[in-house]
C-alpha cells in the first residue's frame, strides 16, 4: 500500500474511499480546488449503521457500561438504527434542517453517539461540547456555531459526584442573546429535578419513545460539513474546525481498520470523551464504519476502585483498547496487582494518543496490560487531521517506546528546518505534511482566511502541524511536542493566549503570561505569571485568577501554580520571553543564556525569588 500510495496517490485514495458506501461514487480523489472526492454523494450515518443491517443486524454495535455493574445497555446494529432514526425524527420535529448546527453536551452515555449519528442522518452539523467546559466556554462556541438546538442531560456521573449538565447550559444561555437557542432537549440520566423552561426545554426520552423508528438518510455531498469541533490554537479563541463528510469518513474508517488491525467480532474501547476528536473518530465513526462493537464507559477509571477499567475489559472481552498517557500514568501508580486481578487475555491491540508517552508508561502498558503479547500503537494525530497520521501498524511496523514510527500510506510527513527547508535523513525539525490527505479539516467555521493563516501560510506548500519531531536512522518519527504556545494538559489542548486573554480582562491584573511545564501525572501543567495592577490586593490574586479560568474556560485549564511578580521578562520590542518563564517555573536556577536582549535583564533575579502559589 505504501508503494502504491507513493507511485499513484490518486488510485490509493480512491481505493480507500471505496471502503465506504456511496450513493454516487466519486470519480476523482483530489480536484484542482483542493476538494476531496467531489461529485461523490453519501451519508455518514448510513455508513456507520445502515450498511451493516443486512450482514450484522443482530451483532452488538454499542455497549454502554456505567460505574455500577448492573448499569449497562447493549444495542445491536438493528437497535442502534432504530434509536438513531427516532432521535433524528425528534430533531426534524423540532425544526432542525439540513446544514443546521446542533450542539451536543452530554455525559458518556449512548445518546451521545446516537445524537451524532441522528444529526448525520438528516444532514445537520453536530457540534459536540466537552463535558468539562464552563458555561462561558459553551456560550462562546454556541454563538460561534450559531446553534439553535442543544441536546443535553440533567446530570453526568463521575464517581460519587454529579456533574450539572443542564444547569451549565442554563448558565451558558445567560451569556447569549435570548433568541439564540430555541430548543433544549434533556436526557434524564438520574431523573434529577432540573429547571425546565416551558416551550423551550423538553425531556428527550418521551419524545424518542413516541417518534417513528425509521427515517431515510439524506444525501450529502462529499464536501458537505459533517461536524464542527472546537479546538485551541496558539492565538485567539478556540476555533471551530470543520470536517467534511467523504474525506473525513474515509480517513476515520481506514485508519481505525489498519492501525487497530480491525477484525470481525472486535470489541473496541476508546476511552476518549466524545467532546474531543478522538471520541469522534474512534469512539463513533471509525469503528462503526468498520462494523465493530464499540464500548462506552461512563465514569472515572478508578472508581469505585482502581480495578474498574480492567474488570470492564474482562467482562466484555475487549479486543482493542485505546487510551491516553494520562490515564496510563494514573493507573500505573496503583501497582501491577490491580490489573493482575483481571483476565485481560481478550486484548490484542493497545493504543495511546493525545500526548507524548514516556518510555516508562509505554513499557508498563505493554507489559502489565498487554502481558507482553499485544501490539501497542502510539498514534500521533490532531483534531485538524481527522484521524491517525503517524503510527505503528500491528504485524508490519511494531511500536517501540515513545516512537510514533512511520506515517500511514499516503501521508507525506516532512521535517522543516529553521529556514523552512526540508531536512533529510536523521533530523529534528517542525513536523509538516507535504501532500494533502482526505482527513484534513476543510476549514475553520466561517473563517477560511484564518485556516489558511494558521495551517498553510507558515510554510507555503505545507500543512503546519504545530508539533516538533525527530526522525531517526530508520526514518521513524519521535514527536517532541508543540513548537507553538499550545499547552497539553492531560491530553487537553489549551492555548496560552486563551488563558492570558481571560485573565488580562480582569481589572486587578496588569499583565500575565501562561506557559506549560512538565507534570508527572498530567503530562503538562499550566503555570501563570501575573503582574498585579494594585500591589495591595496581590495576596488574593492567585485564588481570584483560578476562579476566572475555571469560570471562563473550565476546570481542566486551572493553573497548577501562579506566580505574582512585579514584571515579566520581555524583549526590547515588548514580547514576553516564555522560554525563560518555562525555565523558572520548572525550578531551574541558572543556564538562562544571553539576557542582554531583555529590556530589563535584572528582572530574572527578582523572578527567581518569587514563590509559586
Ligand atoms: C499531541 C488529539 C505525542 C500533539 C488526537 C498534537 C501527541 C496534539 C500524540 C493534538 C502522540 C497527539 N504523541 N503527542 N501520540 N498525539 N499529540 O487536537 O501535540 O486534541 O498536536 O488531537 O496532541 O491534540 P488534539
Amino acid at each position: 500500500m505504501q508503494q502504491k500510495a507513493a507511485l499513484n496517490p490518486d488510485a490509493h485514495w480512491m481505493d480507500l474511499a471505496m471502503r465506504l458506501s456511496w450513493f454516487t461514487a466519486p470519480t476523482q480523489a483530489l480536484n484542482t480546488s483542493g476538494l476531496w472526492f467531489e461529485g461523490g454523494k453519501l451519508n455518514a450515518c448510513y455508513n456507520a449503521v445502515d450498511r451493516h443491517l443486512e450482514m450484522r443486524g443482530d451483532q452488538l454495535a454499542l455497549i454502554w457500561q456505567g460505574e455500577a455493574a448492573d448499569e449497562k445497555r447493549e444495542l445491536t446494529y438493528r437497535a442502534l438504527h432504530q434509536e438513531v432514526c427516532r432521535m433524528a425524527n425528534v430533531l426534524l420535529q423540532c425544526g432542525v434542517k439540513e446544514g443546521d448546527r446542533v450542539a451536543i453536551h452530554l455525559p458518556a452515555i449512548a445518546e451521545g453517539v446516537i445524537a451524532m449519528l441522528a444529526c448525520a442522518r438528516i444532514g445537520a452539523i453536530h457540534v459536540v461540547l466537552f463535558g468539562g467546559f464552563s458555561a462561558e466556554a459553551i456560550a462562546d462556541r454556541i454563538a460561534d456555531a450559531d446553534a439553535k438546538l442543544i441536546i443535553t442531560a440533567d446530570v453526568g456521573r463521575r464517581g460519587p459526584k454529579r456533574v450539572p449538565f443542564k444547569k451549565t447550559i442554563d448558565a451558558a444561555l445567560t451569556h447569549l442573546s435570548p433568541d439564540q437557542v430555541e430548543t433544549i432537549l434533556v436526557m434524564s440520566v438520574t431523573h434529577e429535578d432540573v429547571p425546565m423552561q416551558e416551550g423551550r426545554d423538553h425531556l428527550l426520552a418521551p419524545l424518542i419513545t413516541a417518534a417513528p423508528d425509521t427515517l431515510p438518510c439524506v444525501t450529502r455531498d462529499a464536501n458537505d460539513p459533517l461536524f464542527l469541533l472546537y479546538t485551541s490554537g496558539s492565538t485567539g479563541k478556540p476555533k471551530g474546525i470543520v470536517h467534511g463528510t467523504g474525506g473525513y469518513l474515509t480517513w476515520a474508517s481506514f485508519t481505525q481498520n489498519v492501525v487497530f488491525d480491525h477484525r470481525e467480532g472486535d470489541v473496541f474501547w476508546c476511552t476518549a470523551d466524545l467532546g474531543w476528536i478522538t471520541g469522534h473518530s474512534y469512539v463513533a465513526y471509525g469503528p462503526l464504519c468498520n462494523g465493530g462493537t464499540i464500548l462506552i464507559y461512563e465514569g472515572m477509571p478508578s472508581y469505585p476502585d482502581p480495578g474498574q477499567w480492567w474488570r470492564v475489559i474482562e467482562k466484555y472481552r475487549v479486543t482493542s483498547f485505546y487510551t491516553s498517557p494520562t490515564a496510563i500514568r494514573a493507573l500505573m501508580r496503583e501497582g501491577d496487582d490491580v490489573p493482575g486481578a483481571s483476565d485481560l487475555n481478550s486484548l490484542r491491540v493497545l493504543g495511546s494518543v493525545g500526548e507524548p508517552i514516556s518510555r516508562e508508561a509505554w513499557e508498563w502498558f505493554y507489559r502489565v496490560i498487554g502481558r507482553n503479547r499485544c501490539h501497542l500503537v502510539d498514534t500521533w494525530w490532531q483534531t485538524e487531521t481527522g484521524g491517525i497520521m503517524i503510527s505503528p501498524v500491528p504485524g508490519i511496523i511494531e511500536g517501540e517506546p515513545s516512537a510514533a514510527t512511520l506515517p500511514l500510506p499516503g501521508i507525506d510527513a516532512v521535517l522543516l528546518g529553521p529556514d523552512g527547508q526540508e531536512c533529510e535523513n536523521e533530523a529534528e525539525g517542525v513536523l509538516c505534511m507535504r501532500r494533502p490527505w482526505p482527513g484534513r479539516a476543510l476549514s475553520i467555521w466561517r473563517n477560511d482566511e484564518l485556516f489558511q493563516k494558521i495551517y498553510l501560510a507558515p510554510y507555503p506548500g505545507y500543512y503546519f502541524t504545530g508539533d516538533g519531531a525527530r526522525r531517526d536512522g530508520n526514518g521513524h518519527y519521535w514527536i517532541t511536542g508543540r513548537v507553538d504556545d499550545v499547552i497539553n494538559v492531560s491530553g487537553h489542548r489549551i492555548g496560552s493566549a486563551e488563558i492570558e486573554d481571560v485573565l488580562a480582562d480582569d481589572r486587578d491584573i496588569a499583565e500575565c503570561a501562561a506557559i506549560g511545564i512538565p507534570h508527572s501525572l498530567k503530562g503538562q501543567a499550566v503555570v501563570v505569571f501575573i503582574v498585579p495592577k494594585n500591589a495591595t490586593r496581590a495576596d488574593m490574586l492567585p485564588e481570584h485568577a483560578r476562579q476566572i479560568v475555571s469560570r471562563r474556560i473550565g476546570r481542566y485549564a486551572v493553573p497548577e501554580h501562579i506566580y505574582v511578580v512585579d514584571d515579566l521578562p520581555k524583549t526590547r520590542s515588548g514580547k514576553n520571553v516564555r522560554r525563560l518563564l518555562r525555565k523558572i517555573a520548572s525550578g531551574e536556577k541558572e543556564g538562562f543564556g544571553d539576557l542582554s536582549t531583555l529590556s530589563d535583564p535584572d528582572c530574572i533575579e527578582r523572578l527567581l525569588d518569587a514563590t509559586p502559589m
